[in-house]
């Protein structure tokens, strides 16, 4: 038997983990049970990476948000049941309804890394972010959120959540990418721009191609129309019964590696045309040496560059002897997609990180900055002017910082009331003694008066 096989890719994600600020009561509990709330981030909206949430949570109403949330209480996270409609659609009530992040609460017991929120289509331009927990710590949320209160301050739950970046002073940039797909296309357009103006700074980027491998058993032919080298290197099909084939995706995929080999730049450029001009993968070989030749790249170091990756082996295949090439930059593409754990394309992976959210060349941009130990001069006014206020710990800062300034304002009112009052306790004190005085020197003259009356 045959067996196709696409090699199974790591795709266990890092669970972030939720804390919990109070009550004291929800602590103690989580503590008793596994200790944190663990989730997985939706493949939508837009993550604040590099920053945190903090806030109050509140149960939506309706329980699964299928229509718009009837806000309670003001508070900055909300609660939802999963079903009856898509995640998507959940999300976007919870941010009509002014919340910063929507929980989606899962309909199994357990939370694993396989499993997280799917853009359904719609999701484009969501800006929440939005992440997913398992139904045993929605429960036990709910619980919490639906006990009588007597003290709605303190007994509120109050979560903290952690979009961590790993930061480095250069940062290493994976995209993943499907040459087949349009999305490719729309975020290399969106990123182009903040290419240019990353340029300069340590920012290295690695290009990777889903590429499969078909495991080779004696007694059935192979079908290798999606492959180059007798199965060794695959593409999906781009058109199913149509007569564009995988393999043209391959070739297409080792053509690009080369021109990558020539820079980022060249590569970007090239890629951007080759949307316009290459729609269908039948046309890939015909129309690439064009747009090379447009963009500045030389084609003949390129097509040497596809000729020195290969070396010769052979296999033999019911006693008939098959020969194939063995390529290194597809090699080592094979082994990338079975380790670097991409969950879906275009997949960015920064600073060995799996991005997650929506992949817009803005949020891909931000990321890259906040990975940065010490942010670029280029990523400056970006980080400044997009940081949202959300932490609710910069509203203690500006409840703080009103407060010293209406203190400021009071002692610098007091002050002038203080010493307009000494001013006038001096004035009337020095008119008292100048009176006093003048009382005495008319006393003195009466009294010399009166003496010299006397004396007289
Ligand atoms: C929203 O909630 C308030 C208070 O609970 C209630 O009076 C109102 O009818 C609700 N509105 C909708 C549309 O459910
Ligand atoms: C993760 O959860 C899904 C569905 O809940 C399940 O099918 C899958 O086997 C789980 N994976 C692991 C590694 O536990
Ligand atoms: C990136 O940083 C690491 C350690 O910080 C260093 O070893 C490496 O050489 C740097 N790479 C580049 C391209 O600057
Ligand atoms: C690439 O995109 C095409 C078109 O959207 C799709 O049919 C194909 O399955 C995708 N390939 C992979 C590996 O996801
Ligand atoms: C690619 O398309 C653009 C615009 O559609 C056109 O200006 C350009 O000449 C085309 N390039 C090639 C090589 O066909
Ligand atoms: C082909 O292989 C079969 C067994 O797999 C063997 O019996 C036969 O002799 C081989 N023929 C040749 C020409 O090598």
């Amino acid at each position: 038997m045959l067996i196709f096989g696409i090699i199974l890719i790591s795709v266990e994600l890092t669970l972030g983990k939720l804390v919990v600020i109070g009550p004291q009561e929800l602590k103690q509990e989580l503590d008793q049970r596994s200790g944190d709330i663990k989730y997985t981030i939706a493949n939508f909206g837009n993550i604040p990476w590099g920053r945190r949430l903090s806030g109050t949570l509140e149960i939506a109403d309706p329980l699964d948000a299928c229509t718009e949330i009837n806000q309670t209480v003001k508070s900055h996270f909300v609660l939802i049941k999963r079903g009856d409609c898509s995640f998507v659609k959940k999300v976007r009530h919870a941010q009509n309804a002014g919340y910063q992040l929507a929980i989606v609460e899962n309909n199994k017991d357990e939370i694993n890394g396989t499993v997280t929120m799917f853009d359904d289509g719609t999701g484009y331009g969501l800006q929440i972010p939005s992440i997913f927990i398992s139904k045993s710590d929605g429960e036990l949320l709910t619980k919490y959120l639906r006990m009588p209160k007597t003290n709605f301050e303190t007994e509120q739950i109050q979560l903290l959540i952690k979009f961590d970046v790993r930061q480095r002073d250069n940062v290493t940039t994976l995209f993943a990418l499907n040459i087949t797909s349009e999305e490719t296309y729309k975020f290399l357009r969106e990123y182009q721009p903040y290419y240019q103006k990353l340029k300069d700074e340590k920012v290295s980027y690695i290009i990777l191609y889903p590429l499969y491998q078909i495991i080779k058993t004696p007694d059935k032919p192979i079908e290798y129309q999606n492959c180059i080298s007798y199965g060794k290197y695959c593409a999906r099909d781009p058109d199913g019964s149509g007569i564009a084939t995988g393999r043209m995706v391959v070739e297409e995929a080792l053509r690009q590696l080369c021109i990558f080999q020539q820079g980022f730049d060249k590569w970007l450029a090239y890629m951007i045309s080759f949307r316009d001009n290459c729609t269908s993968a039948q046309q890939y070989e015909s129309c690439s040496p064009g747009i090379q030749e447009e963009v500045g790249i030389n084609y003949q170091k390129v097509e040497k560059c596809i000729r020195d990756q290969s070396e010769s082996h052979s296999f033999l295949i019911k006693n008939e002897t098959n020969y194939y090439k063995h390529h290194n930059l597809l090699e080592n593409q094979l082994t990338l997609w079975n380790t670097a754990g991409v969950q879906y394309l275009p997949g960015i992976i920064i600073n060995q990180q799996d991005y997650q959210g929506q992949v817009t060349g803005a949020n891909v941009f931000l990321d890259i900055c906040y990975s940065f130990l010490i942010p670029p001069a280029s990523c400056a006014n970006y980080i400044d002017g997009q940081i949202q206020q959300q932490d609710s710990s910069s509203n203690l800062y500006l409840t703080i910082g009103i407060i010293i300034f209406v203190m400021i304002i009071f002692f610098m009112l007091l002050f002038c009331v203080y010493t307009r009052l000494i001013q006038k306790e001096f004035k009337e004190s020095s008119k008292a003694q100048v009176n006093e005085m003048v009382t005495q020197y008319i006393q003195f003259y009466e009294s010399k008066d009166k003496k010299s009356k006397e004396a007289i």
